[in-house]
């Protein structure tokens, strides 16, 4: 076993664990009593000002005692960097990859490297492996339990995934480092799932491991819950997760939920934490155009081919328009631009100011200018607030002498939050209509049964309306899980960073939590501030930074010793 953070720092006092432990447990206790009655104010952070639109969060002020103080010193140490990097290097160098074809669970022995992964997690955090409780959910899924000591409070969860997305041969040459070498070059840790998201899973374990060393005991139950199948839609990970904890807990019976998502970004002469609160839906549309067949010599003036096409070209030429429904988070990031950004541009603030006099449904009647001036920013931001619509896969035709009989396309979809998988089907089905009528095609809209020279639709199974939006406002008397989010931030990054709610144009695995927690948040607290963008997640030279990673770990630690503190 490693040297831990107190043998390594409090060696005057050379003494057994046992009355290390005891001694500090009594000075914990009498510290923890005194600084409750000095702290009573602060364990509910509240929004600074009332009439703001965008309230920034104080920096949390935790409750502490000596042990915990050394720890966070620790924290900032070469020692815990260097054990760190060895950690999340290490993690990197077992390939999880999840892969598309991946058989059943216990058949494809692809799936075996996950026993591998777990072992080096418990050779490398035992002491965590010895105080919480580990289970295996459907073979390879972890969760941690570590309870609290007041059974009352609701559990906070954190999660993060196992695997990683696959490197594929022909890829890897182009790596600057290999894949899974897990090389330190002084800054970063490269390879696949460096930051996405080992550096989280590793981040939270090192967390909570050095918090048993601290004698840190919990009153809210913490849960620590890994899925292993993330990449390719977690329904062998967290979608058994899910069922577990809703089981154990109860629907929202659990009082938060942080799993990876958007990063710290600069925005308007700004820095921005935009925890995901929001995730769009998403739809594949399948179309079928089934026409008669027969030899090309004769053909008639429009095949099945050339009426997809036309139906591929109606599509493309009537996109989704910008929306910001009321409760869209990109809506709040505006207000928070206008109110504390320098370089917010003035017509998107007059536009807001506007807008703050009406509401979704009057902008909705009317076109929403402020949705659209907003989406000039490009696509990167107009999708954030806009359904998106594009064809991605098409067959036709099976012989170059045979007209086709069948010709078949795929439209993907990610539905704008306000909006839902009915009205994409509204949509798409009047534009199917319009080209079914001017062909005399029979349209069979979503459900029907396959008839000969008809367009036909229907939705894959992997339908996912938007997620419930979690709540971000304070109300006056209680503080919220956001608000310790955001004040964990600011305490850890200090109060130039502004924190606002953001929106997640993919999903994560919290997709099949959204009956365990009213709370969640996608978020990646690491901050590499040199880094752009997201440390090139599912591309070549994946990494991430060091600093960035330790500031993960003491993101972490801060949080669930806010989420302790709390009263909600
Ligand atoms: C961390 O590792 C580096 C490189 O191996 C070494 O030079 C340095 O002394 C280590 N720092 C500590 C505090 O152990
Ligand atoms: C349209 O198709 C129906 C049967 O599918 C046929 O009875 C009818 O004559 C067709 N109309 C035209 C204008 O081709
Ligand atoms: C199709 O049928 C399924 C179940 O039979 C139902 O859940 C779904 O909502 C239907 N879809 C549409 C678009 O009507
Ligand atoms: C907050 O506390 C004040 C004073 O104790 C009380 O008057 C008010 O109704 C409370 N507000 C809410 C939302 O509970
Ligand atoms: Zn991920």
């Amino acid at each position: 076993m490693a040297k831990s953070w107190g043998e390594h720092l409090v060696d005057e006092e050379p003494r057994g664990r046992k009355f290390a432990d005891f001694k500090s447990w009594l000075r914990g206790a009498v510290l923890l009593g005194a600084t409750w009655l000095l702290l009573r104010n602060y364990i509910a952070p509240m929004p600074s000002a009332t009439n703001s639109r965008c309230p920034q969060v104080e920096p949390l002020v935790l409750r502490s005692t000596k042990e915990l103080e050394i720890m966070e010193d620790y924290l900032k140490s070469g020692t815990f960097k260097n054990k760190s990097i060895e950690r999340l290097s290490g993690a990197v160098q077992i390939p999880t990859q999840s892969f598309d074809d991946l058989g059943a669970v216990g058949e494809d022995p692809r799936w075996d490297i996950f026993y591998s992964f777990a072992s080096y997690l418990s050779k490398t955090f035992p002491i965590l492996h010895a105080t919480l409780q580990v289970e295996k959910i459907n073979t390879h899924a972890l969760l941690f339990t570590w309870p609290g000591t007041n059974p009352k409070l609701k559990p906070t969860v954190l999660m993060a995934h196992q695997d990683v997305v696959p490197v594929p041969d022909s890829t890897v040459a182009q790596w600057t480092h290999p894949p899974f070498s897990g090389f330190f070059d002084g800054k970063n840790i490269w390879g696949r799932g460096a930051s996405d998201c080992k550096n989280q899973l590793i981040g939270i374990l090192e967390a909570v491991e050095v918090l048993i060393e601290a004698n840190f005991m919990p009153q809210r139950t913490v849960v620590l819950s890994f899925g292993f199948d993330e990449e390719i839609s977690g329904q062998e990970g967290a979608h058994h997760l899910a069922r577990f904890l809703l089981k154990r807990y109860g629907p929202h019976g659990v009082a938060v939920i942080v799993d990876e998502g958007a990063v710290n970004i600069e925005s308007w002469g700004k820095n921005w934490a935009i925890p995901g609160v929001a995730e769009k839906g998403y739809v594949d549309v399948d179309v079928t155009v089934r026409m008669p067949g027969g030899h090309s010599s004769i053909p008639p003036e429009h095949n099945g081919i050339g009426v997809a096409s036309e139906l591929i070209t109606l599509i493309e030429a009537n996109p989704y328009e910008p929306s910001l429904d009321d409760e869209n988070p990109y809506l709040s990031l505006l207000y928070c631009g206008a109110e504390h950004a320098p370089t917010f541009p003035k017509k998107l603030k007059h536009l807001l100011h506007k807008r703050s006099h009406q509401s979704s449904t009057c902008a909705k009647k009317n076109k929403d200018t402020l949705a659209l001036e907003a989406a000039k920013a490009g696509p990167g931001i107009k999708y954030l607030f806009t359904t998106s619509m594009a064809v991605d896969v098409i067959h036709g035709g099976v012989k170059t002498n045979a007209l086709p009989e069948r010709t078949e396309f795929t439209v993907n979809h990610r539905i704008n939050v306000g909006s839902s998988s009915k009205a994409v089907f509204h949509h798409i089905t009047s534009l199917a209509g319009q080209v079914a009528e001017k062909y005399n095609l029979t349209l069979t809209p979503f459900n029907g049964t396959e008839t000969p020279s008809s367009i036909m639709l229907s939705a894959r199974d992997t339908l996912l309306e938007p997620a419930p939006v979690t709540p971000t406002s304070s109300s006056e008397n209680r503080t919220s899980p956001f608000a310790v989010l955001a004040g964990t931030t600011r305490a850890l990054y200090g109060e130039d960073l502004l924190v606002a709610p953001g929106i997640m144009t993919g999903n994560t695995d919290t997709r099949y939590y959204w009956d365990v927690s009213e709370h969640i948040f996608r978020y990646g607290p690491g901050w590499d501030k040199e880094q752009i963008g997201l440390g090139n997640i599912h591309t070549v030279d994946e990494r991430v930074g060091v600093q960035g990673h330790v500031d993960t770990v003491r993101w972490m630690v801060g949080f669930l010793r806010g989420m302790d503190q709390a009263e909600l």
